[in-house]
């Protein structure tokens, strides 16, 4: 790639000038999306895949790339949003996968897979005494939630302002038009005296504390620790459950964030890339509580769902579990994202470009001072000229068969950003 300098041009020019190379490249990817319009609102059935002109067709994925409808193939850093992890071919999982589907799918019965899924899942989160399947984070999270309001008989929720907890429970700044009716309270992000003074003053009709341990969708913005325990210790002193949603961070060490940071959650969600690329969620916790599910126990908790034990997500969970997500391939992966991280803020700070990239191991953000969204939609098209596929919102994400060079790729397109597109980061 070789971006023009444009010194004289203004953001909105230099905007419509990388959609027009946008638009010329990709054809292919254009008639699917026209050809999704007749059936499907937006031509799209999953709103954060949808960017504008049209979002890219992707057609293959193998390792850590992806190829579009017109042919391009891309380091593929939007990482399934961070169910990814794996890549797109991981042998082991299609392994697993192939071997399963010889002996058949929805039989309806408890499968051969399934405590040994749940119990590696016990083993690798220190706070899950037991777990349940579902079908996605949202689920699971909305399973803890009615969890938490089962066990305490209370109904008030407090969460934080950018929080993605899934379709229906995203607490953007300036709110929802598509929220659950559940009862929350919405308290700013790593704000302790505001979090302190919420929970003592609805102490007696507190459920829960729900908080992602870092924003993901909210720009991997990691919340303070100190933070996180007195949330863990006001929930638990008033009665109410301080459930972690851990469906993006828990890829962030072995044990999840909450074993880096030393938390002990009542309830933990989980989702994303522990299903080993199939559907999954998954919601566990303390014993006492999760128990209370027990169906062979008078007035047991009703959970059901159809595909909670879908034997495709069983065998690829527990392969992804046992044999793939080692201590060793997560550090390697963390390690690699804090060297691209620290390596992008580097190039920002050497050519004093006022932006930043947040984040903790294999997940982060880039944050621009100049917080007009047209820059991020110009980083993204010169990005994807320059092979590097991303979301729009700025999102980076790793995947376990990345490489150096991989990383290599996208610091250098990202130095070329800075470089050619200077005067317009400082506007
Ligand atoms: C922190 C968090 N919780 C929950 C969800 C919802 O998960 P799903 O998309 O599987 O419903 C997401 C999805 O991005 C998430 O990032």
């Amino acid at each position: 790639m070789n971006l023009p300098s444009t010194p004289n041009v203004s953001l909105a020019d230099a905007v419509q000038e990388a959609e027009a190379g946008f638009v010329a490249a990709n054809p292919a990817s254009q008639a699917a999306w026209q050809e999704a319009c007749a059936s499907m609102p937006g031509g799209n059935t999953r709103t954060v895949l949808y960017f504008d002109p049209w979002p890219l067709t992707l057609v293959r994925g193998e390792g850590a790339a992806v190829w579009d409808a017109d042919g391009h193939g891309y380091v593929d850093f939007l990482g399934e949003y961070t169910c990814g992890l794996l890549g797109h071919s991981n042998e082991v999982v299609k392994a697993a996968l192939e071997k399963k589907l010889q002996n058949g799918i929805n039989m309806g019965g408890p499968g051969i897979h399934d405590a040994a899924f749940a119990q590696a899942l016990c083993n690798r989160f220190a706070s899950l005494d037991r777990v349940r399947f579902c079908n996605s984070g949202t689920e699971a999270n909305l399973l803890a939630l009615n969890s938490a309001r089962a066990w305490t008989g209370r109904d008030l929720i407090i969460v934080f302002e950018g929080g993605y907890h899934g379709s229906g429970l995203s607490f953007p700044k300036g709110g929802s038009n598509f929220a659950l009716p559940f009862e929350t309270l919405v308290c700013p992000y790593n704000d302790a005296d505001a979090a302190r003074a919420l929970i003592a003053q609805n102490k007696d009709k507190l459920a829960a504390v729900l908080i992602e341990p870092m924003l993901g969708s909210g720009g991997c913005i990691p919340a303070d620790v100190d933070f996180l325990k007195l949330l863990q210790s006001e929930a638990k002193a008033c009665g109410a459950l301080f459930i972690l949603d851990e469906v993006m961070t828990s890829r962030l060490s072995p044990g999840g964030l909450q074993q880096k940071l030393g938390l002990d959650p009542d309830l933990t969600t989980l989702g994303k890339y522990l299903g080993g690329g199939m559907s999954f969620g998954a919601f566990g916790g303390r014993a006492e509580i999760m128990d209370r599910f027990d169906p062979g126990q008078a007035n047991a908790w009703m959970h059901a769902g159809t595909f909670n034990n879908n034997v495709l997500t069983m065998a690829a969970g527990l392969a992804a579990v046992t044999e793939v997500l080692t201590d060793d391939a997560l550090n390697r992966v963390n390690a690699l994202g804090d060297q691209l991280r620290d390596r992008l803020n580097e190039v920002a700070d050497d050519a004093g470009a006022p932006v930043h990239v947040s984040g903790i191991g294999s997940l982060m953000a880039i944050h621009f001072e100049n917080q007009d969204p047209d820059l991020l939609k110009l980083l993204q098209f010169d990005l994807i000229a320059a092979g590097v596929y991303l979301p729009r919102r700025g999102m980076i994400v790793l995947s376990l068969p990345m490489t150096e060079t991989d990383i290599g790729d996208l610091v250098d397109a990202f130095a070329e950003f800075v470089e050619s597109r200077a005067g317009l980061l400082a506007a």
